[in-house]
């Protein structure tokens, strides 16, 4: 019988394979995971506009966030092949990474809604958050040929920041998170970098800031907010709506993923953002100027629970190391997320009927809980 190989044989050999990626995408596989809900699908027809010849594989649960709607343009492309399956089962995942054998590995697949996490519990946060980010990691383990392996994560792992403070964070700030969705995120993030440290995969994890753009799931912020305007009801803003987030596009942010699959430094950590710090009262204002509304159209709930005050991201690394920049103006991009929302009705509606009412939790707070 062959002897079984140790650890630190197996993460000679793997150390040996770092920084072998391209320069290119186009004749590449790449695998996406979580590839049907806000962000993947808009990285998905990033890559698939800009590489002529890159092959992509969709692998995605479909969740309640997951919508085959957001890739209806491009289901044909032969280039694209979507797979159904849970990052947590490793028997799928296995299969793909042998059927397909991809390239590039990059996942978005997550339990992402912070109030679902404390509303509805967490278990489903840490079956798809952690024990999912292990699987992909074993499967980047047991094949030579994989080049990059991104995690894309987020900056609410490093907790909150006072809101007088001018301080950000930076890829060393140390993890504090708040919510289980966080606490799940960061047990992710920290498996990647144990898998490198161990056995040399080539993992890179991101933690980005908030996302707005079309195809985002209308729990969130910004589409949540648009739909109760096309809907005539009023905008609840959590607290005193001081809250801060720093606001990206997310094509930009899918312009620095790809970034992380090139030219990323397998076992580093590139934290992205615009340098765009707005309050939840601020982004209310402005959907309500859209719409031609004033301030009596925002009510003030109770508030979230351990709500973080304020996120801001130093992207100093990833500009510096990898080249990236954010290129969209704010003001255009998000004119133009309002207008994807109220032009798409029909994506907005079939999303309801799949899932039925957005936030519910919010009407229970209003009533025990109004703040004025
Ligand atoms: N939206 C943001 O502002 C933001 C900011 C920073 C980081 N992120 C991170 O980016 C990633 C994508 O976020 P999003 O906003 O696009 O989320 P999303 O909820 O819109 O999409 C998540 C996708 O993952 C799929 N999925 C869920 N569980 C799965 C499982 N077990 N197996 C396979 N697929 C599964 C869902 O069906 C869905 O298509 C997440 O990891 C999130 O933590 C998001």
């Amino acid at each position: 019988m062959m002897a079984k190989k140790t650890a630190s044989q197996t993460a000679k050999k793997k150390v040996g394979r770092i920084n072998n990626a391209a320069e290119t995408l186009d004749g590449m596989t790449v695998l996406v995971c979580g590839g049907a809900g806000f962000i993947g699908s808009n990285f998905i027809h990033y890559l698939l506009g800009k590489y002529p010849e890159v092959k992509i594989i969709n692998l995605d649960k479909l969740a309640y966030s997951g919508n085959l709607d957001n890739l209806r343009g491009i289901a044909k492309d032969p280039r694209y092949t979507f797979v159904r399956g849970d990052i947590a089962d490793p028997t799928k995942i296995n299969s793909i990474f042998k059927k397909f054998k991809p390239d590039y590995v990059i996942n978005f697949a997550a339990e992402t809604h912070v109030d679902r996490s404390i509303h509805v519990g967490a278990l489903e946060f840490i079956h798809t958050n952690v024990v999912g980010v292990f699987n992909i990691l074993e499967a980047v383990k047991a094949t030579e040929h994989i080049k990059k392996f991104v995690q894309v994560s987020t900056d609410e792992v490093y907790g909150s920041l006072p809101l007088e403070s001018e301080e950000k964070f930076r890829e060393t700030t140390a993890f504090a998170p708040n919510a289980p969705y966080a606490a799940t995120k960061a047990g992710g993030d920290v498996l990647c970098r144990a898998y490198h440290s161990t056995w040399g995969i080539p993992a890179v994890v991101t933690h980005c800031s908030n996302n707005y753009g079309p195809r985002q799931y209308p729990e969130k912020l910004i589409p949540f907010f648009v739909l109760r305007m096309l809907e005539g009801k009023t905008l609840p803003l959590y607290g005193d709506g001081r809250h801060v987030r720093d606001w990206i596009y997310v094509f930009d942010h899918c312009r620095a993923l790809e970034l992380c699959l090139l030219r990323g430094v397998p076992g580093a950590v590139y934290n992205i953002g615009a340098d765009n710090e707005m309050s939840n009262r601020e982004i209310a204002a402005l959907i309500l100027g859209h719409f031609g509304k004033d301030d009596s159209s925002i009510e003030f709930v109770g508030d979230r629970p351990g709500h973080d005050r304020r996120y801001a991201i130093d992207s100093s690394r990833i500009q510096k190391e990898l080249g990236w920049k954010p290129t969209y103006r704010f003001e255009d991009a998000f004119r133009e997320t309002i207008i994807w929302y109220t032009d798409n009705r029909k994506w907005i509606e079939s999303v309801r009927k799949k899932t039925g009412v957005f936030n519910p939790h919010i009407d229970l707070w209003r009533k025990h809980n109004i703040k004025k």
